[in-house]
């Protein structure tokens, strides 16, 4: 099992005052959890506000993306050096990018190895489309994403895979925990090919789509899933401490 991680991915909102405001009222209402990483993903003109919020907290800054190259010529784009000493981690792959901005899993794969180089945690984000599953091809699109998306990776790397299929997100209609399970299982043994069963089983798999207060049990409690990825309710600093505490409850035994 890995480590517990629950993840704030505020996607486009709150401006940088508002940003500030919530870090801060997320530090206070979970600081009395223990043993797991919150991690607040915020857009990167709050990195820096979020980060200085955080300050002195367990609680960890990721960015929503970052590009694949060093430096250069890409304009509107925002790279690894840009962000190091502001964030621990960042989100790749998220089904919004690769939907919206054509981001492939070769990429990911790219972007996975550059932020490894500048010692982020990337959260690797995989999932299937409403289409894929009716048609019966979950199983066979996440795997091909996760093995080619870790492709590159060496071995001994930390990192944080998610599962989100893209038919849950920010729709309201969650997977069941019992299919977002099997699903993390496919992703655990998928890692164990790519690399080794020590590996997998250390490596954080999380569920992420419409996951709130009153269905983050249903996740958390599943063998393979250590942990969320929040989207709509990480805003709300009450609803996104409560599955803070309930991954604590289920997943640390000696938590609060
Ligand atoms: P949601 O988003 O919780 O609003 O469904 C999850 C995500 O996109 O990471």
């Amino acid at each position: 099992m890995g480590r517990p991680v629950v993840i704030g991915n505020w996607k486009m909102n709150a401006t940088i005052h508002q940003a500030g405001l919530l870090a801060s009222a997320i530090r206070n209402s979970v600081s009395d959890v223990n043993g797991v990483q919150v991690v607040l993903c915020p857009p990167f003109v709050s990195v820096q506000e979020v980060s200085n919020s955080l300050q002195g907290s367990g609680l960890k800054v990721g960015a929503q993306n970052m590009h694949h190259q060093e430096k250069g010529a890409f304009t509107g784009e925002v790279s690894a050096e840009m962000l190091k000493g502001l964030v621990t981690h960042v989100i790749l792959g998220h089904s919004e990018r690769r939907r919206d901005f054509n981001e492939t899993d070769d990429l990911v794969s790219l972007k996975a190895q550059m932020a490894l180089i500048a010692g982020f945690q990337p959260i690797i984000c995989v999932g299937e489309s409403l289409s894929e599953r009716q048609e019966g091809r979950a199983e066979e699109v996440i795997s091909t994403s996760i093995k080619s998306s870790l492709s590159g990776i060496g071995p001994g790397s930390d990192f944080v895979v998610a599962y989100e299929p893209v038919w849950a997100i920010g729709t309201g209609e969650a997977a069941t925990g019992s299919q977002a399970q099997d699903m993390c299982q496919l992703l655990r043994d998928c890692i164990a090919v790519v690399f080794d069963r020590e590996t997998a089983s250390r490596t954080s798999i999380l569920y992420g789509g419409s996951v709130g207060p009153d269905n983050a049990a249903e996740f958390v409690s599943m063998r393979d899933i250590d942990g969320a990825l929040v989207g709509g309710a990480s805003l709300d600093a009450e609803q996104f401490a409560s599955i803070v505490r309930t991954t604590a409850l289920e997943r640390v035994s000696s938590s609060v």
